[in-house]
């Protein structure tokens, strides 16, 4: 486990520096995150290059055993590059160009910053490429800006041209004849700002991923060709943020890091949880947290504190579910910048805040457990697809603006989290083998490429649950000619009669064990069984007269391994919907681990079966949890107790076990 902060040096003055390590020594710091942002300082002028501040800071960070992480400083390009290149500047979708000077101004899409980018981050990877105290590099900070300029335009349509090749078979995938929008030549199509053709839309989108894919390309391709492979190459990332198709950006980094904020209120683990197994998700790798709060931020609409000891949960929380470090954000606040108020270690007056001694606690409590975890990671029988295509295609058009497909994804999770059912959320074309259960969490776009996938593994022995809005759309955002779920229909045994956007909620009446009905709210689907093994699990109350009676889930036994095809129709309340995870995880011969109220039991292990059992009380009340088996007996890392078949936390304690 790496613990440590994002440090800017070059806001401070060189003899203040020791002072300033020497405190995140004895925070027990082991990384140190640098010289993001800080291209005025690497390079004041065009092409004068002063690398040697950033030496001594590495040579001061690495006297108190503090290793660097090296920031590529391209999203805070200097006045000089805008002032003397404002084609580095970006478009907005107003057609204004971005502001100087608020970060990420520039374009991802201009051949002028790329050339600017490369050569400073060429200029960085020779000097600093084989240093041992430097172990990796981050990448930008937080790929997001969205350009829509001319240049931008033409790259579109150059893309769009070697997808489609013949501008006929684009106006085909795109039903262009709807409102005369037929294009005769690729420099006719427009990039979409707002509502548009769903097939323009998509595509810019994964256009958009593309941009920084070779964006990325450029910086990956800078360091390494000046570097030893032993640093590593990673950028940080941001949760949710649908901006681009974060798995195809992942490819080509050693590594996801993502940056885990809350902003108002607190953190709710069932939440969490699902974005530290996304991000795991991403290359089916532990991964870092390169920033976190250290209590609060400055950008939210109340910028409440962290509970004293919450970070500490948190910190395991992350852990638990495959971070390999935790790095502040940030040290110490710029007197005159523009985060002047957000939380950080050290304050103004250059002493440590409260918060450092609970960063300090962190500290020590990680370098207990390092050891166990080195080499293991999360092992997950459950898998929830995830797909940018599909957030693209209902986002677009949400029929009802309460259906937010990440909302749905969390409400899968939320049951399999309570009952502490480790899960990987995973791209729809990702190896499935590994799993028992696979939850398509509205897979909106099903391509047939992916539908045979998922036949395959089903066919295998697999069990596929597809929830509300899968398998509605092609690979080009528009309707699949046979009624939902598409190309998975005849498998599915069943299909969507009719989808309704719900104004009123809707009674539904389980068949799985469950004997109260309970309602649907949001989205109720009307399904039509096809087949004669087909099996009505639930069914819809008297509503709104259509769905009255009708079948609401389905089951469908598939092949000779056990595999079973199940359709949800309804968006389930939360009583429901957990028992029907229940019910589904035994469809799969899976059961969860039981645990009091908010308290949270998970395992990291590693490839020859040695387990990690963290045990943590996310509530501020004393709660005792009996212990999985295998974790019964083991020593708490943390306090050096042996437990017995269970253990008691303290208002928001931890307990890590292990044979070792
Ligand atoms: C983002 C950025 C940081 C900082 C923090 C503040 O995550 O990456 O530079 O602005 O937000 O919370």
């Amino acid at each position: 486990m790496h613990f440590g902060n994002a440090w800017y040096p070059e806001h401070w003055p060189e003899e203040r520096w020791e002072q300033d390590v020497r405190l995140m020594h004895e925070a027990g710091m082991t990384v140190c995150r640098i010289a993001e942002f800080a291209w005025s300082s690497i390079e004041p002028t065009d092409g004068r290059y002063e690398l040697d501040w950033i030496d001594r800071a590495i040579a001061l960070l690495h006297k108190y055993e503090i290793a660097t992480v090296l920031g590529t400083p391209t999203a805070a390009p200097p006045a000089w590059v805008t002032y003397y290149h404002p084609d580095t500047l970006a478009i907005e979708s107003s057609g204004r160009p971005a502001t100087h000077g608020n970060r990420c101004h520039a374009s991802p899409n201009s051949p002028t910053y790329l050339k600017y980018c490369r050569r400073v981050i060429e200029h960085m990877a020779r000097r600093f490429g084989n240093d041992p105290r430097v172990i990796g590099w981050q990448l930008d900070n937080e790929y997001n800006r969205v350009d829509y300029s001319d240049t931008a335009k033409r790259q579109f349509q150059h893309f769009l041209k070697e997808r489609y090749v013949t501008i006929d078979k684009l106006n085909d995938h795109w039903s262009t004849a709807y409102w005369s929008q037929t294009y005769d030549f690729w420099e006719q199509i427009p990039i979409p700002v707002g509502g548009h053709n769903p097939g323009l839309m998509l595509a810019f989108r994964q256009f958009v991923t593309y941009t920084w894919q070779e964006f990325q390309r450029h910086q990956i391709e800078a360091i390494r060709n000046n570097s030893n492979s032993s640093q590593w190459i990673t950028t940080n990332l941001m949760g949710w943020f649908d901006g681009f198709d974060t798995y195809k950006v992942a490819k080509d980094l050693d590594f996801v890091s993502w940056d885990w904020y809350i902003g108002s209120g607190h953190h709710d683990y069932t939440r969490t949880g699902l974005l530290h197994d996304l991000n795991r998700g991403f290359k089916h790798k532990n991964f870092w947290i390169m920033e976190t709060q250290p209590g609060t931020v400055n950008w939210h609409s109340n910028n409440n504190s962290l509970y004293k000891g919450e970070a500490r949960v948190m910190a395991f929380h992350a852990a638990a579910h495959g971070a390999d470090a935790l790095v502040y954000w940030q040290w110490r606040s710029a007197l005159g910048g523009q985060e002047q108020l957000h939380g950080s270690l050290v304050g103004p007056d250059g002493n440590p805040r409260p918060f450092y001694n609970d960063a300090c606690k962190i500290g020590s409590d990680f370098k207990l457990v390092s050891d166990a975890l080195e080499g293991t990671t999360v092992k997950a029988d459950v898998a929830i697809l995830h797909s940018y295509d599909s957030r693209w295609a209902i986002n677009g058009q949400r029929h009802n603006s309460a259906y937010d497909p990440v909302d749905y994804i969390e409400h899968c999770y939320r049951p399999l989290a309570l009952h502490n059912v480790a899960v990987d959320v995973i791209a729809p074309s990702a190896p499935l083998d590994d799993y028992s259960l696979v939850i398509a969490a509205s897979l909106s776009v099903l391509p047939a490429d992916i539908a045979a996938h998922l036949a395959a593994w089903v066919y295998a022995g697999g069990v596929l649950v597809l929830t509300p809005r899968s398998g509605h759309k092609d690979e080009h955002n528009a309707l699949h000619t046979s009624l939902q779920p598409g190309p998975l229909r005849e498998l599915a045994g069943a299909e969507v009669e009719e989808y309704f956007a719900l104004d009123e909620p809707v009674t539904v009446v389980p068949g799985w064990g469950e004997l109260e009905a309970g309602e649907a709210t949001i989205w109720a689907e009307m399904l039509r069984p096809l087949s004669a093994t087909t099996r009505v699990a639930a069914t819809y109350g008297p509503s709104n007269g259509w769905l009255d009676g009708k079948p609401a889930v389905t089951i469908n036994p598939v092949g000779e391994a056990g595999g079973k095809l199940i359709m949800i129709g309804p968006w389930l309340d939360a009583r429901l919907q957990e028992s029907m995870v229940l019910w589904v995880l035994a469809e799969a011969g899976l059961r969860g681990v039981d645990s009091p109220p908010e308290v949270e039991i998970a395992v990291r292990q590693a490839p020859d079966g040695r387990k990690v059992t963290f045990v943590i009380n996310h509530c501020r009340e004393q709660r005792t949890t009996l212990l999985p088996e295998s974790a019964a007996g083991q020593k708490d890392l943390l306090t050096g107790n042996v437990a017995a078949a269970s253990v008691t936390l303290e208002p928001l304690g931890i307990a890590v076990l292990s044979a070792t």
